[in-house]
């Protein structure tokens, strides 16, 4: 019942609140002019959609963005159009590369954090945007729930693994170049107002305790837990530096979590092809969608509210009133230390799936695999590739 009743206020403010006519209705100013020369940044699902917006307004702004993509084809394409756009209507210096990583996969995903870490790089920016609506109950090639795999998991091992490139960027001068002068380094995490109907889950992170498979429910639930990772670490970061550096906007990380509206991406259309089909021209823009982001990325962080769920540049209530969602940091404490054991546990049961999808795996080659291999559906169980959603190619 409560359930329910989340689910339909979520929806009806989401028709008078999420679609482009709402947007429009705001007439918000134009976005700071913020030159990002200098700046270092990753977006993940930069190849389409929200994702591939915001990177094109970042190499515009003269920004390095690198493009974590998990199929090299779709990102090496976008890539160069990035760079095509940057060239033409940038200031120059602006600049996509491509990372391919599969973020479902935990072994490719630590691989990209440790080369990142490696290279000595700093790191300004960290946008998780990318994002999966599965709808079939099915696992990775290691044996991780598909929607948890990415929107959870992915996204703990992506931000906790580059935290210390953060604060050491945090801890420099971390000036600009050009007329950029000092940028706050930051997270912002595209989760999704759809959080609101679920309650944060942390006994059965990946559905395996319900007998039938909800895959919006999960995905919800996956960006519930997103948010409250910002939140902690927002936490986090305030005592470690203390209130008035947070204020100042200086020697600090900022972490924000943000829902982009309902907006018409292919995702959308694969997920949600019901949905999507109802409300054709109404949904808003990949540039309206992104726009919140951006405003994250360029506002001063000393305005920003660290930990804050943002939309339409504003931060927002995280819970439905009267919807029985609210948790205490203690939860998201739990959450994480299970995040760091199945991390920890990750390579064992990678290794273990792998065993058991096919005999002719030695235990040695199992653990190399591991490693390589993407999280085809062909490598996946009880998965029917005819069904909609968002993650499936
Ligand atoms: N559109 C909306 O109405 C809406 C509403 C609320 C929240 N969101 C959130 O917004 C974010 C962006 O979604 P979108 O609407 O722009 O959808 P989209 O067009 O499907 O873009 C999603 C991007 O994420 C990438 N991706 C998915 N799984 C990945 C993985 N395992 N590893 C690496 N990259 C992966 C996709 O790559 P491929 O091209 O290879 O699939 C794609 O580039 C998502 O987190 C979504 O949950 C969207």
């Amino acid at each position: 019942m409560t359930s329910a009743y989340r689910a339909l206020a979520f929806a009806a403010h989401g028709y008078r609140a999420y679609l482009g006519d709402a947007f429009e209705r705001l007439r918000l100013p134009a976005l700071p002019e913020r030159d990002l020369s200098g700046a270092e940044c990753v977006v993940t699902g930069a190849n389409q959609g929200i994702g591939f917006e915001v990177a094109g307004a970042l190499v515009e702004r003269g920004a390095r963005v690198h493009c974590v993509c998990r199929d090299e084809a779709r990102g090496r394409a976008a890539v160069e159009a990035l760079n095509a756009r940057a060239s033409q209507t940038g200031r120059g210096r602006g600049r996509a590369e491509l990372h391919a990583c599969d973020l479902s996969s935990l072994a490719q995903t630590r691989r990209f954090v440790e080369r990142y870490t490696a290279s000595g790089r700093a790191l300004h920016a960290l946008v998780c945007n990318a994002g999966a609506m599965v709808h079939e109950r099915g696992n990775t090639s290691e044996g991780f729930e598909r929607n948890f795999a990415v929107n959870t998991l992915g996204t703990h091992v992506l931000v906790a693994g580059l935290r210390p490139v953060l604060g050491r960027t945090a801890q420099g001068d971390a000036n600009l170049e050009g007329e950029g002068g000092y940028y706050a380094p930051r997270v912002v995490v595209v989760s999704s107002a759809g959080m609101m109907t679920e309650p944060l889950e942390v006994k059965d992170l990946e559905m395996r305790r319900t007998k039938k498979f909800d895959g919006v429910k999960q995905y919800a639930r996956g960006k519930r837990h997103q948010t409250a990772m910002m939140e902690r670490w927002a936490r986090l970061e305030l005592e470690n530096v203390g209130e008035e550096r947070v204020k100042s906007g200086r020697g600090y990380v900022g972490y924000y979590s943000m829902h982009p509206g309902w907006v018409a991406t292919t995702g959308v259309a694969n997920a949600l092809p019901k949905f999507y089909a109802s409300m054709a021209g109404k949904l808003r823009t990949t540039a309206q969608g992104a726009d919140t982001i951006l405003y994250l990325l360029t506002a001063g962080t000393e305005d920003l509210q660290p930990g804050a769920f943002y939309f339409d540049r504003a931060p927002v209530a995280k819970h439905i009133t009267c919807g029985f969602t609210r948790y205490e940091p203690k939860q998201v404490d739990a959450l994480v230390s299970k995040l760091d054991a199945l991390q920890a546990e990750g390579s064992v049961r990678s290794e273990k799936n792998l065993l058991k999808a096919s005999g002719s795996f030695t235990k040695g080659s199992a653990t190399k695999d591991a490693s390589t291999k993407d999280a085809s559906p062909s490598s996946e169980t009880k998965t029917k590739r005819s069904n909609p959603s968002w993650n499936i190619r």
